[in-house]
Formats: C-alpha cells, sequence, structure tokens
C-alpha cells in the first residue's frame, strides 16, 4: 500500500469525474489512493460523494482569500501536508496561479471537455455545438500557465450530432472523460508519461 500513488483531487461541482477515479480505485484498475479532496464550492455534490467514500474532504472557499495566489498558497499547503504526489483537477473551475504550478511541476492534471486545442476555456460543448462541428470529445493534459493550454497526455473523440444540444453532447463526453481520466492517472502511476517539450510520450504501454 506505502507506493501507491497520491492523489489530491481538487474539485467545484458534481464531481463524477471524481467519482469515476473512485470507482476505478475501488475496483482496482486504478493503483492510486485518494488522500484528499478540496472544493472551493461548500455546495459542490462531489463533497457528498467524498463522504460517502470515506475520503478527507476540506472546502476551501476562495472568497475568503485577498487573491488567487494567497488561495493557492493555502492549497498548496493542504496538499503538501496530505503528502499528495500528483493533483487532479476534476471540473475545478480556477485558474492555478504559479504558486500552485511551482510546487507541482508537471504534477498536475486537468480534463477538458473538448478535443483540444479546439474550445478552450468555458462552456466547450456549447462552443462545440454553436461551431457546427462534427467531432468533439475530451483532453487530459498536464496544466501550465496557461488556460488548457498544457502538454496533451490522451484524447478521446466523440461524434456531434445533428439535434444535439449542449447537454446531450456533454453527457456523451462526459462518459468518455469518466474512461480515459482514470486510464490517464493509471500511466502517470506506472511512470509511462515521458514529456518531451509539449508532447507526452506514452512509454511502456499496459
Ligand atoms: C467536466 O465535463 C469537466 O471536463 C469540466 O467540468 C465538468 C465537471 O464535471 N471541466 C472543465 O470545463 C474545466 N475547464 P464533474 O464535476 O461531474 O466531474
Amino acid at each position: 500500500m506505502a507506493d501507491l500513488l497520491k492523489l489530491g483531487v481538487l474539485i467545484s461541482g458534481n464531481g463524477s469525474n471524481l467519482q469515476s477515479i473512485i470507482d476505478n480505485i475501488e475496483k482496482g484498475s486504478l493503483k492510486a489512493s485518494i488522500k484528499i479532496v478540496i472544493s472551493n464550492n461548500p455546495d459542490a455534490f462531489g463533497l457528498t460523494r467524498a463522504k460517502k467514500h470515506g475520503i478527507p474532504f476540506i472546502v476551501l472557499k476562495h472568497t475568503n482569500f485577498k487573491n488567487k495566489e494567497d488561495f493557492d498558497s493555502e492549497l498548496v499547503r493542504i496538499l503538501k501536508s496530505n503528502n499528495v504526489d500528483l493533483v487532479i483537477l476534476a471540473g475545478f473551475m480556477r485558474i492555478l496561479t504559479p504558486v500552485l504550478l511551482k510546487a507541482f511541476p508537471r504534477r498536475i492534471m486537468n480534463i477538458h471537455p473538448a478535443l483540444l486545442p479546439s474550445f478552450p476555456g468555458l462552456h466547450s460543448q456549447k462552443q462545440a455545438v454553436d461551431y457546427g462541428v462534427k467531432i468533439s470529445g475530451c483532453t487530459v493534459h498536464f496544466v501550465d500557465e496557461g488556460v488548457d493550454t498544457g502538454p496533451i497526455i490522451i484524447q478521446s473523440a466523440v461524434p456531434v450530432l445533428d439535434d444535439d444540444t449542449e447537454e446531450t453532447l456533454a453527457a456523451r463526453i462526459l462518459k468518455e472523460e469518466h474512461r480515459i481520466y482514470p486510464q490517464a492517472i493509471q500511466l502517470f502511476a506506472d511512470g509511462s508519461l515521458e514529456t518531451d517539450g509539449r508532447k507526452v510520450k506514452i512509454k511502456n504501454n499496459k
């Protein structure tokens, strides 16, 4: 147990990606342990999920902090005090400052509901529907100082149908998110991710 990858999961809302990580850990397909769940939103349903599975959680309201750097310093303190190896952004709707990025270099992952570099930022599924693309999907990437610009680890594509709404497309993409996020974390746990500039190569893929 001692050598399991230790995760800190940051959420802001429903936490269905958190749930898929929990489920994969519980069924043994993801060899990691969640040390702490942190939400900036006290009403996030993800907190209920953490509680149900006996995972420690903390609410850290960003509005209680003078600025983004002070908020991130407290995040770093909590993550470090829980010996977190890898920080997982799972629907965490805050932009990170260098304070957090420097504390966990190449050790912060995010999932984004579009095929980056298309449709970064907010409401990606609506952006995809409005643009009229035929294919969208999701991307797991390392986080850098930009918005959804970091090195790409895995992507999965889904069709965009003529009668899709933001909601129906989001649901189709979310299913893929739940599949590929645990996979990306397991690749990290296996030491299979090799970064070369902004390219991430997958070595010894099991
Ligand atoms: C997911 O679709 C995730 O990709 C997206 O928020 C949703 C969170 O759902 N993240 C972003 O848009 C980040 N820019 P969840 O709380 O059910 O995991």
